[in-house]
């Protein structure tokens, strides 16, 4: 051990002396080439050219792993990158990255300053997040009937509408937009914000402009089942820089990675306490290329879609469901309408069996998170906490009358609907072997 004296003679780096630390390492980075081996593992190639990359890369030197947090990145952040090329894909200013639509949804609900005794109005038929995700935002959803467009009916938002309301969530269901120039004027009439539900139908549009864009804000998922998917994943797009900053906040626990990360607060309302909700690199990276495919997707979903359709013959009680703009439709399945429940559980089971990909929408006896009636989490009034938020926040009888019956609408609409999916990669024959099978049924049972 060297002599206190001795190490006080040693000069300090701080005056001058020689650093007691030059270099430390070589350090690997966390993440290699272990991980990249079980990502490549999740690709199907064939066995020999599975052992042929995975050889290649052991043979390689170690060198630097990816960074996957986007914040303090080295490199250029993917989804930064991504969050660019859906802005300009969706034709907004900003546009947030987060880690699903559902934390889309909230922190769209929480940036608009939504809360305890605020209603928002949301259409019976929608993936439960769009309501479940008022709630959890301790709100109140009001659940309105739907039209034959399958999306939210205007004329049921209109009467829906009182004080308490504060945002209208359309959601664009099943690849189709909903009727936006009239939701946009009752909305702007009112002075209520729109918050877009577009996770089934991203790159989509209404008139000249792409859903998500028209709105005052769009949530978009890019899960696995999505049109453009990163595995888990959402994006929020907006004009409203205000908006933009504040989800931002919510979505990383208390605005912990804003530009400018440890700044005071510029603005009453800037810093709260959030959650994360961050979109981790390797979402990023997926979430790029898929953007870049999306137009080309939608081309052949069209395609596909419309030569199906086209094909389909005349019959008496069949119909089709309505599209609010049939340019901007994605084209991701085709939906028709018998003139029963009876009817269309017959030819659906009849188009399965030909091998057609079809499923009915609503059957009395099969429960669905999609239909507002197994939504008992809300009809029931249920609670995650002893305080009973958000319904005790209410007093009664400015609650809504929720009941299984109250959208019967919705639930005849839906219970004469067969669904048929799109592939967009679908050849002429498949389309064709599609509408003989569809024209064969019908003629059975529509005869
Ligand atoms: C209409 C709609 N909204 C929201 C969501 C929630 O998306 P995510 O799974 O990304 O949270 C979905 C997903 O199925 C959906 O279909």
């Amino acid at each position: 051990m060297k002599s206190v004296k001795a190490v006080q003679g040693e000069k300090l780096a701080i005056e001058g002396g020689k650093k007691a630390v030059e270099k430390l390492g070589p350090l690997p980075t966390k993440i290699g080439k272990d991980e990249l081996l079980e990502i490549i593992d999740m690709w199907e190639f064939n066995p020999q050219t599975q052992a042929k990359i995975k050889e290649l890369i052991q043979k390689e030197p170690d060198v630097k792993g990816p960074h996957l947090f986007r914040y303090y990145n080295p490199k250029p952040s993917k989804v930064a990158a991504a969050e660019a090329a859906m802005s300009e894909l969706i034709g907004t200013k900003y546009c947030l990255a987060v880690n699903s639509c559902t934390s889309a949804l909230v922190a769209s609900y929480k940036a608009l300053g939504i809360g305890c005794g605020d209603q928002v109005i949301v259409p019976a038929y929608t993936f439960f997040a769009t309501s479940a995700t008022v709630v959890s935002s301790n709100a109140i959803p009001v659940i309105v009937d739907i039209d034959d467009s399958l999306c939210i009916d205007p004329s049921a938002i209109e009467k829906a509408i009182t004080k308490r309301t504060k945002a209208i969530a359309p959601v664009h269901m099943r690849g189709a937009p909903a009727q936006m120039d009239a939701i946009m004027e009752i909305a702007n009439k009112k002075g209520i914000p729109v918050v877009e539900d577009v996770a089934q139908a991203a790159s989509g549009s209404f008139g000249d402009k792409r859903l998500g864009s028209i709105g005052t804000m769009g949530c978009f998922s890019f899960d696995y089942y999505k049109i453009i998917v990163s595995g888990e994943g959402g994006f929020i797009t907006t004009d409203d820089e205000w908006l933009y900053i504040r989800a931002q906040s919510w979505h990383d626990c208390a605005a912990c990675w804003r530009p400018d990360r440890f700044a005071k607060e510029r603005r009453d309302g800037e810093l709260f306490c959030g959650e994360n909700y961050r979109m981790s690199e390797l979402e990023g990276a997926v979430s790029i290329a898929q953007i870049r495919k999306a137009d080309k997707m939608i081309a052949g979903y069209r395609r596909a879609k419309n030569r199906i359709k086209d094909a389909i013959e005349k019959f008496p009680g069949l119909s089709f469901r309505r599209l609010a703009d049939k340019k901007g439709d994605t084209g991701i399945c085709l939906v028709m309408f018998l003139p029963d429940a009876a009817k269309t559980k017959r030819a659906l089971e009849y188009i399965k069996a030909e091998g057609i990909p079809a499923g009915g929408i609503f059957d009395s006896k099969v429960r669905d998170w999609h239909i507002y009636s197994y939504w008992e989490h809300i009809l029931d009034l249920k609670t995650v906490s002893h305080d009973g938020m958000p319904w005790s926040g209410v007093v009664k009888q400015e609650l809504p009358k929720y009941s299984r019956d109250m959208c019967p609408r919705t639930l005849d609409i839906l219970s004469r609907s067969i669904l048929v999916d799109i592939d967009y990669n679908y050849s002429d024959e498949d389309c064709d072997a599609i509408t003989n099978g569809i024209n064969k049924v019908l003629r059975v049972i529509l005869k």
